[in-house]
């Protein structure tokens, strides 16, 4: 797999998944915008994708602020990437949160936020970006979902409604930019270590561990070697689709 000489972004690259992608795609060759909501916030980011190549994709690799629930700084992050970049051929939606609590107490406020940056935010993003990808040929948009988008998850209505409306998101996107050579799929982890899951009690973790056939949690490399391949030409004929990354815990 090789992605010299394509032009990424990955928003909510701070840390966790989006961090990873962010070094994987380097790692592959291409020129990678890391977004995240506060200034110097990837600066981790750059130095772990300088250390990952040994400083060759260090000059290629940038850091831009972007809130993804807000339609002006979408805006102004996207006219700073295609004034660098030049365009863009491989976009991930990564930035998510979570904001959990049983439905007959959930306010209408954490939904908005959740649907908001997940869903909202996501759909901004590729709106801005639509037209250079198209124009690239072989762009790709790879979102990122969760698996409880596909069963639902109890405490979290909004989160599961967010990443289950991703998917309907990216498959009609799918439909309506194959034409232009533009791929769109989900990736849809299970439980991966980052500060996402980091808060969750011990008993929480020891009862989901069980429900997982490979025996471990995933880490963010686990999601970003799956997101490269579909970044590739080797997935050149994949779209529309949901790929679940979950150790086989939903199988
Ligand atoms: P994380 O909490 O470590 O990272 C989330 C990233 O999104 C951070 O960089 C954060 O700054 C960014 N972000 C949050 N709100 C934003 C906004 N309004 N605008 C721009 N960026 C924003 O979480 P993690 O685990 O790395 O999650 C990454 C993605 O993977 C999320 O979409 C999450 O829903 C998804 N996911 C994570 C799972 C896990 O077990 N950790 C499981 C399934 C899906």
């Amino acid at each position: 797999m090789n992605l010299t000489g394509k032009v990424a972004l990955v928003t909510g690259a701070s840390r966790g998944i989006g961090r990873a992608v962010a070094v994987e795609l380097a790692r592959l060759g291409a020129t990678v915008f890391c977004t995240s909501t506060r200034e110097g916030g990837c600066d981790a980011t750059l130095t772990a994708i300088g250390e990952a190549t040994n400083g060759e994709a260090t000059s290629r690799s940038h850091a831009l602020v972007c809130d993804v629930a807000d339609q002006a700084s979408v805006d102004a992050m996207a006219k700073a990437v295609t004034a660098t970049g030049g365009g863009l051929d491989i976009l991930v939606n990564n930035a998510g949160i979570t904001k959990d609590g049983l439905f007959l107490r959930m306010s209408t406020e954490d939904f908005d936020q959740v649907v908001g940056t997940n869903l909202r935010g996501a759909f901004l993003v590729c709106r801005a970006f639509a037209r250079p990808l198209a124009k690239s040929k072989a762009g790709r948009i790879v979102n990122i979902g969760s698996v409880v988008g596909l069963t639902g998850n109890a405490g979290q209505a909004n989160y599961a409604a967010s990443k289950a409306g991703l998917i309907g998101l990216t498959k009609s996107l799918a439909q309506e930019l194959a034409g232009r050579g533009v791929t769109a799929n989900v990736v849809a982890p299970g439980f991966i270590e980052t500060d996402m899951t980091a808060g969750l009690s011990e008993d929480v973790k020891s009862a989901m561990l069980k429900q997982i056939p490979l025996a471990r949690f995933g880490s963010a490399g686990d999601i970003a070697k799956t997101v490269g391949f579909l970044c590739s030409d080797a997935a050149g004929y994949l779209t529309g689709q949901t790929l679940v990354v979950d150790g086989g815990m939903t199988m």
